[in-house]
């Protein structure tokens, strides 16, 4: 597969990050963590990976914008390109251990998110997308799953906790989910939630509170794959409500009637 000169700089620094990604979750119990919040924790491999990222992306692309997790926004001379990164998605899951966290990698052109990619060294997993070019994991082309009944779908989600989210509307929530679908998952890891969906793996996702580092590169992983991704009241710029939802057009539809009620209730 012939990848655009765009997504093989974001696919060169990906790796380069992935690989001191990989080491450090080989030596997490060393690792030094600080708590950026009741249960937010943040570990020098963070740290380290955005500034690989924002070294390599700026080298590649001299200029453009940079809003990363850890280091905030970095303006470029080029208003119109904006990188949007998480260089570790799934903090909480990367130091207890569990290998399903990721490197992601947006790009908003003038207000729109043009270029996606997310990936998970441990798993090698890259799921890549372009505006108008389709969304891929590897080499593999990828189209969102088909199942139109909520019956039969297992739909992923995050759940507030300590210090972050909405219970009693979280609980409200998985309440009029919960009976309606075949399976629930909450994987911790929004990024790969949303690239779980453009792979038909989940049939849809939702998860509210979220920034924009942890949906830009999803949402056109999504919509590349012939899905739908809104927030919760149906607007188009999930990465800036941070409130979002994302599976095929019946899914997508079937599941947002559900919150909706679960909103009002
Ligand atoms: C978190 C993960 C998690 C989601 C949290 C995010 P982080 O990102 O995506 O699944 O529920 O809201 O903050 O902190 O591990 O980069
Ligand atoms: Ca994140
Ligand atoms: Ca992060």
């Amino acid at each position: 597969m012939l990848r655009s000169a765009l997504l093989n700089v974001m696919v060169k620094a990906a790796h380069k990050a992935g690989r001191t990604l990989k080491r450090d979750f080989g030596e997490v119990e060393h690792l030094q963590v600080s708590l950026k919040g009741p249960a937010n924790f943040v570990s020098a491999a963070d740290h380290r990976a955005e500034e690989i990222l924002f070294t390599e992306l700026a080298a590649a692309r001299p200029g453009y914008g940079f809003v990363g997790e850890e280091g905030g926004r970095r303006e470029g001379s080029d208003q119109t390109h904006t990188w949007i990164v998480d260089p570790l998605d799934g903090t909480s899951n990367f130091l207890h251990g569990i290998p399903h966290f990721a490197i992601s990698i947006g790009l908003e052109r003038e207000g729109m998110i043009v270029a996606g990619l997310v990936y998970n060294p441990i798993s090698d997993e890259l799921f890549t997308a372009e505006r108008g070019k389709g969304a891929f994991l590897n080499n593999q082309r990828l189209r969102v799953a088909a199942r139109k009944r909520l019956g039969d779908a297992v739909i992923a989600c995050g759940l507030p906790h300590l210090g972050r989210g909405d219970l009693p509307l979280g609980n409200r929530e998985l309440a009029a989910v919960q009976p309606k679908v075949s399976g629930l998952r909450r994987f911790g890891a929004a990024s790969l939630d949303l690239a779980f969906v453009a792979a038909g793996r989940f049939d849809a996702y939702w998860e509210r509170a979220l920034s924009p580092w942890d949906i830009a590169a999803g949402l056109i992983l999504v919509r590349e794959a012939g899905g739908f991704v809104t927030d919760l009241d149906g607007g188009d710029t999930p990465w800036i409500s941070g409130d979002v939802i994302a599976g095929n057009e019946a899914m997508h539809r079937e599941l947002l009637a559900l919150l909706k009620t679960a909103a009002k209730s």
